[in-house]
């Protein structure tokens, strides 16, 4: 039954996605040495918790850009998001709200307050609740601050989240997902799973089962979520990680649940354990 469902998933893919059989593999021969210093571990041992779904390691959607995509998230100073980190870094020691406070007056040098809150992030918060970074950074705002919270896709956001992101550069990525997180987690891997729309494709059917092949000449990753939020060429801009999550249901013609809604927070959590062990890439560039 199970098998059925898949042999036709696939074909539905194979004809109306133009998937071709062409297997190309994560590149072998490059690493990602940023500014000429700091190699960041582009490929990890696979979490056993995916019981070998992906084989025995996980890769870096780095490895599946061409070489120019590759060099740009090389330096930084090609890196076009780092001008959205230096607008976030501003805001950092920008004060704002009825209280008149920046988020410095309080956690002082972002290098050190912030170093590895990216990696374990999504996380359940002191009240039980399934909390991303933005919503860790809007509860700042609204309830420390007195200041508006940011849209979850705003400009502002992404800056910050990119600042914050920034300090986790090279540390694995390690979200729990044993304890309070666990029921979240099952929650997220039951949607990676889910076929949507009128495709009815799920997150493992392109990312599990056909990475490393060509659909529409765009070249299947593992779908990671270890460089967001990131620059992608093709928008000239930042994309944020659930904003990544609506375009790809929006493909398979299905109709997204919202940037910050509590499945895509959930989703989150599942498909960053399926990258426990990648380095940090915030903030990568992507086509
Ligand atoms: C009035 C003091 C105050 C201000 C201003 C403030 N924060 Fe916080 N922030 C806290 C406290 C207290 C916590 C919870 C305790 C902790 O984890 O440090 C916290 C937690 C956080 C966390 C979660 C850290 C973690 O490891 O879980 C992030 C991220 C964060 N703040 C970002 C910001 C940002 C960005 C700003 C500015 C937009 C800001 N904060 C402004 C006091 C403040
Ligand atoms: C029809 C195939 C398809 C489906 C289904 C799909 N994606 Fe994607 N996804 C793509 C393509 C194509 C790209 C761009 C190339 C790449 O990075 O894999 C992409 C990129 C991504 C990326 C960016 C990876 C990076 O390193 O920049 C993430 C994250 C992602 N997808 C997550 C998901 C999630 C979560 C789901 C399920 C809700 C999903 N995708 C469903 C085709 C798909």
């Amino acid at each position: 039954m199970k098998l059925q469902h898949t042999v036709k998933a696939v074909a539905v893919l194979a004809a109306t996605l133009a998937l071709t059989a062409a297997h190309a593999d994560p590149v072998q021969d490059d690493q990602l040495l940023i500014n000429g210093e700091e190699e960041l571990a582009t490929q990890a041992p696979a979490p056993d918790h995916l019981e070998g779904a992906l084989g025995d390691t996980v890769y870096s959607g780095w490895l599946f850009r061409d070489t120019d995509t590759r060099a740009m998230q090389k330096d930084d100073f090609d890196n076009p998001m780092f001008l959205f980190v230096d607008a976030g870094l501003e805001t950092w020691s920008t004060p704002e709200g009825t209280a008149d406070k920046s988020c410095a007056d309080c956690h002082n040098d972002i290098e050190e307050s912030m170093k590895g809150v990216r990696a374990q992030m999504p996380k359940v918060n002191d009240k039980g609740e399934l909390w991303a970074l933005e919503n860790y950074v809007n509860d700042c705002r609204t309830n420390r601050m007195g200041a508006e919270a940011w849209g979850w896709n705003s400009q502002e956001m992404k800056n910050m989240t990119a600042a914050i992101g920034l300090q986790s550069r090279g540390m694995p990525v390690a979200v729990k997902i044993d304890g309070e997180a666990a029921p979240f987690w099952e929650k997220g891997k039951e949607m990676y799973y889910t076929r949507f729309g009128q495709l009815e494709m799920s997150c493992a059917n392109c990312h599990e089962d056909n990475f490393g092949k060509n659909i529409r000449s765009d070249h299947l990753s593992q779908g990671q979520i270890n460089g967001f939020p990131l620059y992608r060429l093709k928008d000239q801009g930042a994309v944020s990680m659930h904003q990544r999550f609506v375009g790809c249901v929006r493909d398979t013609r299905g109709v997204p649940f919202e940037a910050g809604s509590q499945e895509f927070r959930e989703l989150e959590l599942y498909v960053a354990s399926r990258g426990n062990g990648l380095a940090v890439e915030t903030p990568a560039v992507r086509h």
